[in-house]
């Protein structure tokens, strides 16, 4: 099983990136703890970031017959992008969506994704833990087909 981890604009300022809301493990102690959990579970991962959004979208068409699933955080493009919605439907590779913080409890605004209707499915709330269950949330579905 291979699984696309996708990040976006200003993950990479994880660890020093208000930490009261994001926490304090950067992104790279995350795609460490990531990649040691998918060891144990004898997943294939890869991690991405990027700040622009064509270069996810371009990640995403890519993803086509690469990858069996995705796995992404739109950080702030979960609430304006169109493109990033389209290419999750255009490729229907299963794709979980997740944040950090949860976007519920926070300004009106971080309440809608356009991005989560294109998914299975929303992990939002549990810190670098979400990045976990997102990956247990895609491994399930993928079994589960
Ligand atoms: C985020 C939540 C978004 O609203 C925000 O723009 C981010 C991070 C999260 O992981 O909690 O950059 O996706």
């Amino acid at each position: 099983m291979k699984i696309l981890f996708l990040n976006g604009p200003n993950l990479n300022l994880l660890g020093t990136r208000e930490p009261d809301k994001y926490g304090v493990q950067t992104l790279k102690d995350i795609e460490n703890y990531i990649k040691d959990e998918s060891r144990k579970l004898n997943i294939e991962i890869q991690f991405y970031q990027s700040n622009i959004e064509g270069e996810l979208v371009n990640k995403i068409q890519e993803a086509k017959g690469v990858y069996d699933g995705i796995v992404i955080n739109p950080a702030a493009y979960t609430h304006t992008s169109v493109a990033i919605r389209d290419a999750i439907l255009a490729v229907c590779i299963p794709t979980v969506e997740i944040h950090l913080s949860n976007i519920h409890t926070r300004e009106d605004f971080r309440k809608i994704s356009l991005t989560a209707p294109a998914c299975i499915g929303q992990i939002t709330g549990f810190g670098a833990g979400s990045y976990k269950l997102g990956l247990i949330a895609i491994k399930d579905y993928l079994e589960s087909l």
